[in-house]
């Protein structure tokens, strides 16, 4: 894919995911909801809508398109993804984790709001996920959708995601700095994770076979891994106002970084080497 196809695909993918968020995120309650609370609906939405790249969604939609499938089905599960991300993201800059008061350009969640609303919005969103895989409407196959939901608890919960974000915050107070395999491990899991589900659920919602199911399964492996050694490269090289987040920021928390590892060569370095995986692996999936 060329850089311009590149960009007019992510701008549509942006465009249709920002309308699926935005009828999910209604402030109107929903066929057998009683009642939405305006505060919380209100910072779902401001977390939620109007900002961030959209990759994870792309990943999913454009892996499905690939594979054949190009109808809603994947946007809604593009948004399910950027829902948790969205979550992640406000829990993350919480002052117990990151402590941060920006992001996506705008204050942070509890800075908008306050601390218990962002907390809550980040709760509902993770649940509003996975009704959203549930539902008839991202899939007519019951099998599809329960394995979906499976895939996404595993990615987003206890040796995904929150896993990693638990080992990132451990790392901060370690006593020597952390060897490498190691933080390759919590990086597959805070920002890997999820990546890699976004693939998957593309190709699940496709109907792959197995053996471009396994390819694609390893190119993201390696787009997870070499988007959180960008983010950790930006966060040492980037400004504050492109990046739209506090640049700066990992060397003094002693955040656990490849940066911090083996030095901005080393970890450019790594980069161009998980690139060409990644690149390796989709040539193999066909
Ligand atoms: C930021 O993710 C957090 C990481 C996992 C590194 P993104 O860089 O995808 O954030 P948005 O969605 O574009 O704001
Ligand atoms: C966050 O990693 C990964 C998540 C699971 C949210 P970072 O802490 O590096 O993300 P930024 O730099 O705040 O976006
Ligand atoms: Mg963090
Ligand atoms: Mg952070
Ligand atoms: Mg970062």
């Amino acid at each position: 894919m060329q850089r311009d196809e590149f960009q007019t695909k992510l701008a549509e993918t942006v465009a249709a995911v920002e309308r699926e968020l935005e009828d999910l995120l209604a402030f109107k309650p929903q066929a057998a909801e009683i009642h939405r609370p305006k505060r919380l609906i209100a910072a779902m939405r401001y977390s939620t809508l109007g900002g961030g790249k959209r990759l994870r969604a792309f990943l999913v939609i454009e892996t499905a398109r690939a594979l054949g499938r190009s109808d809603g089905g994947p946007v809604r599960a593009g948004a399910a993804i950027e829902c948790v991300h969205a979550y992640s993201l406000i829990h993350d800059d919480l002052p117990a984790m990151d402590d941060d008061d920006l992001r996506r350009g705008k204050p942070t969640a509890h800075r908008a709001f306050d601390e218990a609303t962002a907390i809550l919005a980040g709760d509902a969103l993770q649940a509003l996920a996975f009704e959203i895989l549930a539902d008839p409407r991202t899939d007519p196959s019951a099998e599809i959708r329960a394995a979906l939901s499976l895939e996404l608890a595993r990615a987003a919960g206890l040796a995904g995601m929150v896993g990693g974000q638990m080992l990132d915050l451990q790392a901060e107070t370690a006593d020597a700095p952390r060897p490498r395999e190691e933080i390759a491990r919590l990086q597959a899991m805070k920002t890997g994770a999820l990546l890699r589900f976004s693939v998957e659920a593309g190709a699940r919602l496709a109907g792959a076979d197995p053996r471009a199911s396994d390819a694609l399964a390893a190119y993201g492996r390696a787009v997870g891994t070499a988007f959180q050694v960008a983010d950790d490269l930006l966060d040492a090289e980037g400004d504050t106002a492109t990046l739209g987040k506090r640049a700066g920021k990992d060397a003094g928390r002693h955040k656990a970084t490849l940066v911090a590892a083996l030095g901005i060569d080393g970890a450019r370095q790594e980069l161009s080497r998980l690139v060409a995986e990644a690149n390796a692996a989709v040539d193999a999936a066909g």
